[in-house]
């Protein structure tokens, strides 16, 4: 669906599904370029990184294979605490890999971190980050990220992966929630 479909929603669009196509194929370009000839695997967290790892991953030229992993915190406590839990491991070995960890939105960031120190055990060759969307003003630590999107306000953000109570993640364009859809 389209913002115009749930228009009654929404309070505005952010980001368009057609500057999101855009962003893609050219963050796919530098991977392409970046990757040559390197054993590269593209690691996704689910639920929220399906729409952009099958976008980008459609838009590279080099093959890249893909995993998976599930995390999940112990409700809103462990995203300030930072502590994730792996509810789906990656079935692929990590030695020697190039990884590209594949996400929709950095947030707190707390999870990245979590997950990019986990995965520096694991014997990867190196790791990056690619993330569709960045919210600056709400980041409580660091995370270097290669490629990234677009910046975006610290707002109730819904569409291409990002939902509410599971909602609109099937949205094409990245928007705001109006209020009265939550309060
Ligand atoms: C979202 C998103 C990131 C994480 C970012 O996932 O997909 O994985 O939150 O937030 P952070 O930077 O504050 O850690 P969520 O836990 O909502 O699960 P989902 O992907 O299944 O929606």
């Amino acid at each position: 669906m389209r913002a115009a479909d749930i228009a009654g929603d929404l309070e505005r669009v952010l980001v368009t599904d057609e500057q999101i196509q855009d962003k893609l194929a050219e963050l796919a370009a530098e991977v392409d370029r970046d990757y040559a000839g390197k054993d590269i695997l593209l690691v996704g967290v689910l639920k929220g990184a399906v729409m952009v790892m099958a976008d980008f991953a459609r838009h590279l030229t080099i093959d890249a294979p893909m995993d998976w992993m599930a995390v999940s915190s112990y409700g809103s406590s462990t995203k300030s605490s930072g502590v994730v839990q792996i509810r789906k491991d990656l079935d692929t070995p990590l030695e020697g890999k190039h990884v590209l960890v594949v996400e929709d939105v950095i947030d707190s960031g707390l999870t990245l971190s979590w997950l990019l120190e986990h995965f520096a055990t694991r014997g990867a060759a190196s790791i990056e980050v690619l993330a569709m969307l960045r919210k600056p003003d709400a980041m409580k630590v660091e995370i270097d990220s290669r490629y990234v999107g677009f910046d975006i306000p610290n707002d109730f953000v819904v569409g291409y992966g990002l939902d509410y109570d599971e909602r609109y993640r099937g949205l094409r364009d990245v928007a705001v929630l109006a209020r009265h859809v939550y309060n």
